[in-house]
């Protein structure tokens, strides 16, 4: 029950690589602000190893060479210890015992309407006899998740939408089978369409290490120059005299969602705003090179600050390390309370007193 009405976050990542811009102005920013606003009570940030591992079962060496690099990127953009919890999902016992009791109030059937889930078997390209039942069911495990902490603000992207409306239909399950203790959580959106999703360099999809098309958090000053060098602008703007097309140019996708006004005066002054430069590409005379240029200067302002934080926390691994332990140890209190509750009214509590020797004796007198 949310008892005090409390405002709790739980958002989390799977450690499957280093964190990009996508991420950052998907997540990571708005959790940074959502933290510093004071609004909610508590936030918890997940670093979901067992779920990476499902789909990762053999290759459990990727997982933890990813543990220090996305607690680095967090420290980096601004995630402070002191006001959110970062903890280590496979270190939370009480996730695993609670995945196991909601796996019972969910058909298969359910599960394998889960448009994410869908997708993503058909991305990895698991056929029925490759998919592990644990890929399949990692939406009730996330469930275990958001609900242990008592989550009641889940800030994520729209594909976890199906996640969080499965958690939902488990907790009003539960709450309905056996009593009112689980709370239902409510997505927090990013709040603009390029946030949702920022496509990668190539303009092809969204930014992804899998498709090598991203700008990482801890790309070096030259990297990221190239990288924009490279980006997917508008092929039919051959030269700097010809028309080009703004949409679907990632050169500006990029400019709407990283730059700001100041940033015109400061680098561009021959333009006041993003919306005159887009005109004048648009009409022809304006160059890729000097759009990309102005990109690596909005992008550097942006990217050297968190660079310089992390660089800051690569000298002190073992209080990353701390960090960590420390933040799972918080979650494993809290997550082992609403474990406790929930066995309670499952009436699977037989060891916390010994009241079942009663029950035994009321029983065989009938
Ligand atoms: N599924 C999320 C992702 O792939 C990661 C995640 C695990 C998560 N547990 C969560 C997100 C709980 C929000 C809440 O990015």
């Amino acid at each position: 029950m949310a008892e005090d009405n409390k405002k709790i976050i739980l958002t989390g990542d799977r450690p499957t690589g280093k964190l990009h811009l996508g991420h950052y102005v998907g997540s990571l920013k708005r959790r940074v602000e959502l933290q510093n606003s004071g609004e909610y009570d508590e936030i918890n940030i997940l670093i979901a190893d067992d779920q990476a591992l499902t789909d990762n079962a053999d290759n459990p060496q990727k997982i933890r060479d990813n543990m220090i690099e996305v607690a680095l990127d967090y420290l980096s953009v601004g995630i402070d210890p002191a006001k959110s919890t970062i903890c280590v999902q496979s270190g939370i016992p009480a996730l695993h015992a609670l995945t196991f009791y909601y796996s019972n109030l969910v058909s298969t059937a359910r599960l394998s309407r889960n448009p994410t889930v869908k997708s993503e078997i058909q991305m990895r390209g698991f056929d029925n006899e490759g998919l592990p039942a644990g890929f399949f069911t990692y939406p009730i495990s996330q469930s275990a998740d958001i609900t242990a902490f008592k989550a009641t603000t889940v800030p994520a992207g729209e594909d976890q939408e199906p996640m969080i409306e499965q958690c939902r239909e488990i907790v009003r399950k539960f709450n309905s089978t056996y009593g009112d203790v689980l709370v239902e959580p409510k997505i927090l959106l990013p709040e603009s369409k390029t946030m949702l999703r920022l496509p990668g360099i190539d303009g092809k999809a969204k930014m992804s290490k899998s498709l090598g098309n991203g700008i990482f958090l801890s790309d070096d000053e030259k990297t990221v120059k190239t990288k924009v060098m490279s980006m997917y602008t508008d092929p039919t703007h051959v030269n700097v005299a010809d028309p080009g097309h703004v949409e679907g140019n990632m050169v500006f996708t990029y400019l709407d969602a990283f730059s700001h006004q100041e940033q015109f005066s400061e680098y561009l002054p021959e333009y006041s705003c993003l919306d005159e430069m887009k005109e004048h590409y648009a009409k022809g005379g304006l160059g890729d090179v000097k759009c990309k240029k102005f990109l690596i200067k909005v992008l550097e302002d942006m990217l050297s600050p968190i660079r310089k934080e992390r660089a800051k926390w690569e000298a002190q691994i073992p209080e990353v390390y701390d960090i960590l332990l420390s933040g799972t140890r918080d979650a494993v209190e809290k997550t082992n309370e609403t474990l406790e509750e929930v066995r309670e009214k499952m009436k699977i509590d037989y060891f916390k007193d010994r009241s079942i020797i009663a029950d035994w004796e009321k029983w065989i007198q009938k």
